[in-house]
């Protein structure tokens, strides 16, 4: 499987201290920043945008910024993320297809795909728990990464759904290339699961935030995935 990142989420941190929080991450060993989007509509839940992204770009700027985009546009924010600096533009499955046999849908998916690479991001592709793993298999090829949810999106703390990491198995077995994201409740105590079926991004918001020793949590997570 590609190599391990550890991605914590900063939906968990001090809003008020995101430069602080991010670059205290990053000396705890975190590789990546993953930066929920939401935008009230496709989540009940309103976070960030653009221009935060922007202000993390000007004080990291040599981070890399995975965004998470649970919007309902993601067409709409794609040239504002690219500006901002957003290393990686990860939305969502659902806001295109809702039928894996419609031709029409598939086209647009790609044209999103190829519009976010155009802008110089790379391109994520985030599946709801509900969604099955087999709609996204035909697209592997064209994307860097897919994202397993797995709780259901909108907030931070959510207890894991230890049925639903499977999916990941299906799709490695279809990709070893492609980076597989889990997102929502993982912790050390649900690392094993998501590392047998090669996951290797680990997204983490309570669970690392939450902890008085960060840097214990991340080297637990990173070494459960790269056993
Ligand atoms: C859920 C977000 C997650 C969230 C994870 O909507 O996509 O990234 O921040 O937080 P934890 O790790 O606390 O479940
Ligand atoms: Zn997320």
């Amino acid at each position: 499987r590609p190599e391990c990142k550890i991605a914590p989420s900063i939906l968990s941190a001090d809003f008020a201290r995101l430069a602080e929080e991010s670059k205290r991450m990053i000396s705890c060993g975190a590789d990546w920043l993953h930066v929920d989007v939401m935008d009230g509509h496709f989540v009940p839940n309103l976070t960030i945008g653009a221009p935060v992204v922007k202000s993390l770009r000007k004080n990291l700027p040599d981070a890399f910024l995975d965004c998470h985009l649970m919007v309902s546009n993601p067409k709409q924010w794609i040239l504002d993320f690219a500006k901002a600096g957003a290393s990686l533009y990860n939305f969502h499955l659902e806001c295109v297809m809702d039928d894996n046999t419609n031709e029409e849908q598939a086209t647009e998916l790609r044209s999103l795909i190829n519009e976010v690479k155009a802008s110089g991001m790379k391109v994520g592709i985030s599946i709801k728990p509900k969604t099955p793993a087999e709609w996204i298999v035909p697209f592997l090829g064209e994307i860097d990464m897919v994202n397993v949810l797995t709780v259901e999106p909108g907030f931070g703390g959510q207890k894991f759904m230890s049925d639903i990491v499977g999916k990941c198995k299906i799709i490695r077995e279809a990709s070893k290339e492609v980076h597989i994201q889990v997102d929502g409740g993982v912790a050390p105590s649900t690392i094993d699961a998501c590392a047998a079926v090669g996951a290797n991004v680990i997204v983490a918001g309570s669970a690392i935030f939450g902890s008085d020793k960060p840097q214990e949590v991340i080297a637990t997570l990173k070494k459960s995935v790269e056993a």
